[in-house]
């Protein structure tokens, strides 16, 4: 299309507003409120152009072809100086002592883009006090210009639905919950609103006072100076006022950085530019991320204090007797590489195993695998996704191919129904749960959730499934039995896409509607419409997470879900598929790059001779040719006495692995064990040497998250001092070992790794530079596959294969001695059992402790309330703990997050696996409840976000603004000023 603006024409796309087209081309049209990924919010009206004689706002009006647009015409000048001059009296202008004085405010900008010089209606303030009451951020509302991007991205991203603006009020604000303080409300710290805000009304409080070269100042003297510069204003214009601002701004430019990374919490893959001031984080501002735009969770925007912890180990520890000792590093590696080399020699290099981590990057689970296989020649290599996402893997490997999601979060939007199968999207992948609370929201996706619990994705679904525990692959599989049955699968893809039909169709043959309902305890009409909902959708994407995996058939359910997907046709196409949500930031990346005791990088098999013998000559060394141990195996293994060392890296394995006093046990036999952690973990406890690390800001790398998608992160501050990233220790643990390696920087262990793994032949930081990502498989000249098989399937024959299905039933359940079933999960504020989170004081003022959650009827029958102290007792051990009496559970099921190393729930875990991986069934475990005479605090506060009442709305609601009696559009006054 072409559309004549200002006199020159311009193409605009279909799709493209007015305003897009303008700033496309170049141009300076005014614009507040508009947010790109926000779209039009239509309240501040600084947009306003002529179209064809009349006045328009161009963030709202589509391009058409033919159009001819003045954004310069009196009328259209007229009406975008006096809606500003509204703006400008709400904010007062101070840029120069402002802490948002950084180049990229939309009021200082717009003012200087409009050459205002004088404000024509005056500052007035409103009769509110400043809300200070969140720990993250303050709301100023005599500087909120009321443009509602708030309020749009509150109510429509994040969809947490806290935000709103009293437009009917003689002084409209924004208001939480309607009205309550903010610590009081419902928000969730998510940080999206204060990320959109522009201008300083919604700042970090990690930026007040800091950012700026005058904003420390005291209050009074502050206040002063603003006085001086409002006194200076009349005679001198805005224009020098502004340039004294822009030289302060200057001034910040060489002592202000921002620098890119990847968040290291969970495996959405939000990344983000970090503002720093030498150690100090100034703010985190997502705006360019792939994966997640402006969006993050509390962890991402507001959880980084961990890193300036002063509880940061700096140098390493030697044991000595019951206590440890500094020791340099040079000690501590000899002594490493003298005991790993004598076990070795006595026992043979199958003696010692390795832990990865899947908080550390790719490159570093590259070198912990070459460490343990070129170096000491042993394939004992694991990392945690062994304790949740390997049933997930297995699942994808049987029946599709590739072990990975098979699209992006892009599709997952798009779909027309969504299932999420146990999993707590909201509080565990945050951010991928507000596209899809979003699409639900505003664009009539379908939500079927299947969980134990009711949590928020529960109660916003269209059906809420509460199987009982441990059954979700009955239903799974009855149901793809009754559409097989009744002629609602999708034969054509069947007949050619899928192989395996009639072995998996015999498979079913147990797995009746009748059948399902009588070992789920979900009602035949139930089953029914989800089958039906299932059959009628167009595209459907199923997520799931550790509620399916960490059972004893967690591999068998995961296979269910793809199963299912493949006889009803929803693969291969955008907006369908399989979406195993991988819980930490690089858990799908640790196993992708090798730290699995089967696979080299890549998924390539250590059976494989050709595959040894590429891996062979580039590392110019003979390879262990049989599989090694799992980290499950490896805690047998030392029990009984075969495993006699352990290195292992960033994972706090002796609580998160399950039946942690098995674990613990096992630890205390090992004869040299080496930690390796930022903070002195629970596990280093049983450590022989521990070696101080840095976290994710304090390195160079990249991450893969949950999409497959590889981003790089960079260094946002030296690492403390003492501390090394990991990737530095392992090479200088090989090299004590005598391994010669010369790495200088992780690109250079990236690109051995393209060089030898098909999946990644085309990946490079080159091609990974800032916010560029690129989604495995990646081929040589760099084309990656967002969307998987979208050609064919992950098999030779181009074609996917149904899985035969059996049932076996859960472990552990509950008899007369154990009565009650004890789930378990994360939670959004802390990110696993809370070793970083709980050094963010934020966070920890919000959610200080674990619980046990216990449903109003069981409560009723104990006769406990919330803050009681109960003991749990399962087979394997106790825990005491605080009551926390909600309706998220039901009936005698209880349930405790996995946020606490004093308080673990893997202390009443059993040892029960998944057949197929040897994941643990932390998901099956059975406890009677003691109730102690103690009765505390709940230990769940008020302030936390759980007991807000979300105000929901379809955005800011601007047509209840334009309904005001003092409302006009702007332009018609000044006009009449110009004419007269
Ligand atoms: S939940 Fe809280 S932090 Fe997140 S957008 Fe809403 S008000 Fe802002
Ligand atoms: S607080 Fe909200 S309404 Fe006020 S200026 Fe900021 S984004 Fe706009
Ligand atoms: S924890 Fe997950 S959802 Fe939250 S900011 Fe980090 S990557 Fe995003
Ligand atoms: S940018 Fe168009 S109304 Fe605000």
């Amino acid at each position: 299309m072409r559309v004549r603006i200002d006199g020159i024409d311009r193409d605009a796309r279909q799709d493209e507003s007015l305003v897009e087209v303008i700033t496309r081309h170049g141009g300076s049209l005014p614009h507040v409120c508009y947010h790109v990924q926000l779209g039009a919010i239509q309240t501040c009206d600084t947009c306003m152009v002529e179209v064809n004689g009349q006045l328009v706002r161009a963030c709202a009006t589509a391009a058409a072809d033919g159009m001819v647009v003045s954004t310069v015409s009196p009328r259209a000048s007229a009406a975008q100086v006096e809606a500003f001059d509204r703006i400008l009296s709400n904010h007062l202008l101070y840029c120069t002592v402002c802490d948002n004085n950084n180049g990229n405010c939309t009021v200082h900008n717009t003012t200087k883009l409009l050459a205002i010089d004088h404000q024509r209606m005056p500052f007035r303030s409103k009769p509110y006090e400043v809300d200070n009451t969140n720990p993250f951020y303050r709301y100023d509302p005599d500087q909120c210009i009321l443009c509602g991007r708030c309020v749009e991205a509150c109510q429509n991203v994040e969809v947490n639905e806290t935000l709103s603006i009293n437009w009917e009020d003689p002084n409209p604000r924004v208001l939480w919950d309607g009205g309550s303080t903010i610590q009081e409300s419902s928000c969730v710290s998510c940080g999206h609103c204060v990320t959109v805000c522009p201008c300083n009304a919604l700042m970090e409080k990690s930026m007040l006072g800091h950012a700026g070269f005058f904003t420390s100042l005291k209050k009074s003297t502050l206040k002063g100076m603003i006085d001086i510069v409002k006194g200076v204003e009349p005679e001198t214009g805005y224009g020098a006022i502004l340039q004294v601002s822009e030289a302060e701004h200057a001034m910040r430019e060489h002592r202000i950085r921002r620098t890119k990374t990847v968040c290291t919490y969970c495996a959405v893959g939000c990344s983000f530019d970090v503002w720093t001031k030498d150690r100090h984080i100034l703010k985190v501002v997502p705006e360019h991320g792939p994966a997640n735009g402006i969006s993050t969770c509390v962890k991402g925007k507001f959880g980084w204090d961990f890193v300036n912890s002063r509880d940061r180990l700096t140098t390493p520890l030697v044991r000595h007797g019951d206590t440890f000792r500094p020791a340099t590093w040079d000690e501590a590696l000899s002594l490493i590489a003298r005991r790993l080399s004598d076990i070795s020699a006595t026992s043979g290099p199958d003696a010692i195993g390795f832990i990865s981590s899947s908080k550390c990057t790719n490159e570093e689970s590259y070198l912990m695998q070459k460490l343990a296989r070129a170096v000491i020649g042993t394939n004992n290599v694991d990392n945690c996704s062994r304790y949740c996402q390997a049933p997930a893997t297995m699942g994808l490997f049987r029946t599709v191919g590739y072990g990975g999601d098979s699209g992006s979060i892009t599709d997952i939007e798009q779909a027309d129904l969504v299932i999420v199968i146990g999993s707590n999207t909201a509080e565990s992948h945050p951010v991928i749960a507000t596209r899809v609370k979003s699409s639900h929201k505003l664009n009539g996706q379908k939500l079927i959730v299947s969980d134990l619990r009711e949590h928020e994705m529960a109660r916003r679904a269209d059906m809420f499934l509460h199987p009982k525990p441990g059954t979700d692959l009955v239903w799974l599989n009855a149901i793809a039995r009754y559409l097989l049955d009744h002629g609602l699968a999708n034969s054509a893809f069947l007949d050619r896409w899928v192989n395996g039909l009639d072995e998996y169709r015999k498979s079913l043959a147990p797995f009746t509607m009748a059948e399902a309902a009588r070992i789920t305890g979900l009602s035949f009409e139930t089953l029914q419409n989800v089958a039906h909902e299932i059959a009628q959708a167009k595209r459907v994407c199923v997520l799931w997470a550790m509620g399916v995996t960490q059972h004893n058939q967690g591999s068998d359910t995961s296979t269910a879900i793809s199963n299912l997907l493949l006889v009803t046709g929803n693969y291969m196409r955008p907006g369908t598929g399989a979406y195993p949500l991988r819980g930490h930031n690089n858990v799908q990346g640790a196993s992708d790059h090798g730290s699995m005791p089967n696979n080299l990088p890549g998924y390539q098999s250590v059976d494989d001779p050709e595959v040894r013998a590429r891996f062979e000559s580039a590392w110019r060394v003979a390879l262990p040719k049989t599989k090694g141990l799992d980290n499950h195996q490896m805690v047998d293994a030392i029990h009984q006495g075969t495993l006699k060392a352990i290195y292992l890296i960033g994972e706090e394995m002796s609580i998160v692995d399950s039946n942690a006093n098995y674990v613990g046990a096992a630890f205390e036999k090992l004869e040299f064990f080496v930690v390796q952690d930022v903070f002195f973990s629970e596990t280093c406890r049983f450590a022989d040497v521990v070696l101080p690390a840095s976290p994710s800001l304090e390195k160079e790398g990249t991450f893969t998250s949950t999409e497959r998608r590889i981003q790089r992160l960079y260094q946002v501050l030296e690492p403390l001092e003492g501390s090394l990233p990991d990737w530095r220790i392992i090479q200088r643990v090989a090299n004590h070992l005598g391994a010669g390696w010369s790495y200088q920087h992780p690109s250079e262990v990236m690109d051995e790794i393209a060089s030898l793994t098909p999946l990644f032949a085309g990946v490079s930081y080159k091609r990974l530079e800032g916010y560029k990502s690129l989604q495995w498989p990646v081929a040589a000249d760099g084309t990656d596959e967002p969307l998987l098989y979208t050609k064919h399937f992950a098999f030779p024959d181009g074609k996917a294969r149904l899985f035969p299905m059996s049932w076996v039933g859960p472990t552990d359940q509950p008899d007369a001695q154990f009565d009650l079933h004890v789930n378990n999960g994360r939670l959004l504020e802390h990110f696993h059992e809370g070793n970083l989170t709980y050094r963010v004081p934020g966070i920890r003022e919000k959610t200080p402790d674990t619980w046990v959650e216990v449903s109003p009827a069981l409560a009723e029958e104990r006769g406990l309330q919330s803050g009681t102290w109960v003991r749990l007792i399962s087979r394997y051990g106790q825990v005491r703990v605080r009551a926390l009496v909600t309706d998220r559970v039901q009936g005698r099921e209880l349930y405790m997050p996995m946020n606490s190393s004093e308080i673990a729930v893997n202390r009443l875990t059993s040892s029960h696996t998944d057949a197929a991986t040897n994941t643990p069934a932390y998901k099956e475990t059975s406890v009677r409840m003691d109730v102690l005479a103690e009765v505390g605090e709940s230990p769940l506060p008020r302030i936390n976000s759980r007991f807000g009442h979300p105000t929901p709305q379809k955005g800011v609601e601007v047509e209840r603004k334009w309904k005001r009696p003092d409302y006009r559009i702007p332009g018609t006054q000044f006009l009449r000023v110009i004419n007269r």
